[in-house]
């Protein structure tokens, strides 16, 4: 690979932004890539130096199995090492460091009137509270405790807490419904439930605790009564005179299980001595959709997600001392546990924490918000941006953006008019894009630009990150070199890749490593072109992206197939112009049910409750029949197409009753006409 020069327009990294990078150009960055995969030994081994090992490891820095026809699947960073994620996070920095009077977190509610600045030493002290807290709970190590919290900065402490007694954190989204939380309590047989009161989303204010009783009660129902204890925080918003006003808010309390966060960290003492685990402990389990409707536990490691994330932050954000960075995700994803939490404060960052929404109070508080606190590097979604791009310029020119430097994307792959969008009116043309394709398996970034080392072409997410050797396959598992399109995979681990679904490393080894022996398979399809660019084409199983947020086709139809009218439920995705992709539902009814706007109406309501509002369909339309293959196999490929009105079908051959795709376009829907 040489220096990229294209006949496309390209954008180079501007040279203000060169002169202190990490990585200052194209050829520092072949360097460390080669020397990452050439000897990954002594890549890592710096970035471990600079953390906290009560032990050293034993074993090499990497040992693994990436090939089920030899044996199972596994990952080991660091053997022997002992080590405390917490503590280099956090007391590493305060003690050895000096930097407990730093800003680890700008806090900003839902509302601008809320908002608090958290320094290292007070993050560190409300996190050993925390964690005393847990352990008079009887939380010890290894215990799972599932979180279900908003963006409050007691999300951060909570998280932190258990990462310094060993426990295992589950965090689950705060918008998934009950029966979702209740799923994923079940499976980590977690002991322990945080959540709060309640919580304002833009105007509305949900009643959190009842959802997570509703959630407990759902589980006692199935046998499962793991949650002895219920940690409850009261949100910061009402706790206010204004918030008192929404004593509307009924909290409903067990005075067994239920227990106020104020006043168990009242008397709790701030001395609290860390866990020292083994590289290879977990830290935490975080569900992801799975295709077959049930959500599988990704499980990471302490060492391994350590040096992932933190050097994946610091590279790919070029991180300096005296930057305000901000990623607007939730931690319930992947992209906060890595890019809010875990990484940034590994580099001993000052972030943005932001509980709102985009569009409130009005469309320009993501702009003010930057002006605010002098945000040098942003971090969104495509979805964010194709929705704040709809307004146009103006509520950005009321306010001063210079300070940015960097931005990125993450979570679906970014359209060229968005990136253009972003680059010149969010960037004012200064600010290199970095296009960072990652999942919650891989824990951390695996093909992403470095901003002032890899020129851009909008829409790419270029070249891989250091210890990341992608390969293209086509549907026989042959690798196919150059330009080529097929099958991304990746043939070796990097530090921070999951090691197992949790209690289910069957799962793990057939979801990922069977399709291919030899590589880790990640489920979206992908492109290189004759530059040696990398461009993500989409998922290509039957998962569904939304808004940049992961589910599969099985759950949503498992949701409407509850409903008593319905017999037979097939989703597919259709492009939307904001959420990137957006669910389509195809539904037969039983005999003698009849197809309207209520039974319409319901369906949605039905898998806004089994799963929640972001998996609420767009389109339910009334199918008499499916077209299925004369196995019984439903063609998805069709129903997309009638999905997005395209009448050229080609080949129906195969069609069981090809009559039922005529049939099919008659009841499209109006809307989506
Ligand atoms: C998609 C989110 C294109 C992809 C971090 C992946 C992307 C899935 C990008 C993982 C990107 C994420 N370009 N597609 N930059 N980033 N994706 O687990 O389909 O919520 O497999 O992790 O999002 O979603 P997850």
């Amino acid at each position: 690979m040489v220096v990229p020069e294209s006949q496309e327009k390209m954008y180079y990294p501007p040279d203000d932004l060169k002169r202190d990078a990490h990585v200052p150009d194209f050829n520092s960055y072949l360097a460390l890539y080669r020397k990452s995969l050439e000897n990954p030994e002594a890549f890592w081994k710096e970035i471990a130096d600079e953390f906290f090992w009560k032990k050293p490891a034993t074993g090499p820095l990497l040992q693994y199995n990436f090939d089920v026809t030899k044996g199972n699947i596994y990952v080991k960073c660091m053997e022997g090492a002992k080590t405390n994620m917490c503590y280099n996070v956090l007391d590493r920095l305060v003690r050895e460091k000096n930097f407990g009077e730093k800003v680890a977190y700008y806090w900003e509610g839902n509302s601008p009137d809320h908002h608090m600045a958290i320094t290292y030493s007070q993050l560190l002290s409300q996190v050993c509270r925390c964690a005393n807290v847990l352990k008079k709970m009887g939380v010890k190590k290894g215990d799972r405790v599932s979180i279900y919290l908003p963006m409050i900065p007691e999300l951060v402490y909570t998280m932190l807490a258990c990462a310094r007694i060993g426990a295992v954190h589950s965090i689950v989204f705060a918008g998934f419904s009950s029966e979702s939380l209740c799923e994923r309590i079940i499976d980590a047989s977690s002991c322990v439930l945080v959540t709060a009161d309640g919580v304002y989303r833009g105007e509305k204010l949900i009643n959190l605790k009842q959802i997570a009783d509703e959630a407990l009660e759902k589980c006692r129902e199935k046998g499962s009564s793991t949650v002895t204890k219920c940690l409850v925080i009261k949100h910061p918003a009402l706790r206010t005179k204004s918030g008192a006003a929404c004593n509307k808010l009924q909290t409903p309390w067990d005075s067994d299980c239920d227990v106020w966060w104020d006043e168990a960290m009242r008397d709790s003492p701030e001395e609290c001595e860390p866990e020292w685990l083994d590289a290879e402990d977990p830290l935490f389990i975080l569900y992801t959709s799975g295709s077959t409707g049930k959500p599988k536990g990704v499980l990471h490691t302490v060492a391994g997600y350590l040096l992932y994330t933190s050097l994946t932050f610091k590279y790919v954000f070029d991180h300096h001392h005296d930057d305000v960075y901000w990623c607007t995700a939730d931690i319930g994803w992947i992209t906060g546990h890595s890019y809010i939490t875990y990484g940034p404060l590994a580099n001993g960052a000052t972030s943005v924490l932001f509980e709102g929404i985009p569009v409130h109070p009005h469309v320009g508080r993501f702009w003010e918000i930057i002006e605010k606190y002098k945000v040098t590097k942003f971090y969104t979604a495509p979805t964010a941006i194709r929705l704040l791009m709809q307004y146009g310029r103006e509520p950005l020119q009321k306010y001063d953006l210079s300070s940015l430097r960097i931005l990125g994307t993450v979570g679906e792959p970014i359209n060229p008019e968005a990136w253009q969008w972003y680059h010149e009116v969010v960037g004012q043309g200064r600010c290199p894009v970095v296009d960072t394709f990652w999942q919650t398996e891989t824990g951390g970034h695996v093909l992403t630009p470095l901003p002032a080392a890899t020129p851009l072409k909008p829409g790419s997410a270029t070249f891989p990150f250091f210890g990341v050797e992608p390969a293209i396959l086509n549907e026989h598992g042959e690798e196919l070199e150059g330009e080529a399109e097929g099958y991304l995979v990746f043939r070796r681990p990097w530090p921070g890749i999951m090691r197992s679904v949790y209690r289910n490393h069957e799962r793990f080894e057939n979801t990922y490593f069977k399709k291919f022996p030899g590589f880790y398979v990640t489920g979206d399809g992908c492109k290189r072109d004759k530059d040696g660019y990398y461009w993500i084409t989409g998922r290509i199983d039957d998962m569904l992206n939304v808004s940049g947020h992961l589910m599969s086709t099985a759950e949503v139809e498992a949701a409407l197939m509850k409903h008593p009218a319905v017999a037979e439920a097939a989703v597919v995705s259709r492009p939307h112009a904001v959420k990137g992709e957006c669910l389509y539902c195809f539904v037969t009814l039983k005999h003698s049910r009849e197809f309207n706007h209520t039974l319409q109406d319901e369906l949605k309501r039905l898998v806004r409750e089994k799963i929640g509002p972001i998996a609420t369909p767009d389109f339910i339309q009334n199918a008499p029949a499916l077209p299925k293959t004369r196995s019984g196999k439903i063609m998805r490929r069709i129903l997309r197409q009638i999905a997005r009105n395209e009448k050229d079908l080609g080949d129906l051959s195969t069609l069981a009753d090809p009559k039922v795709v005529e049939e099919l376009f008659n009841q499209r829907c109006e809307a989506a006409a």
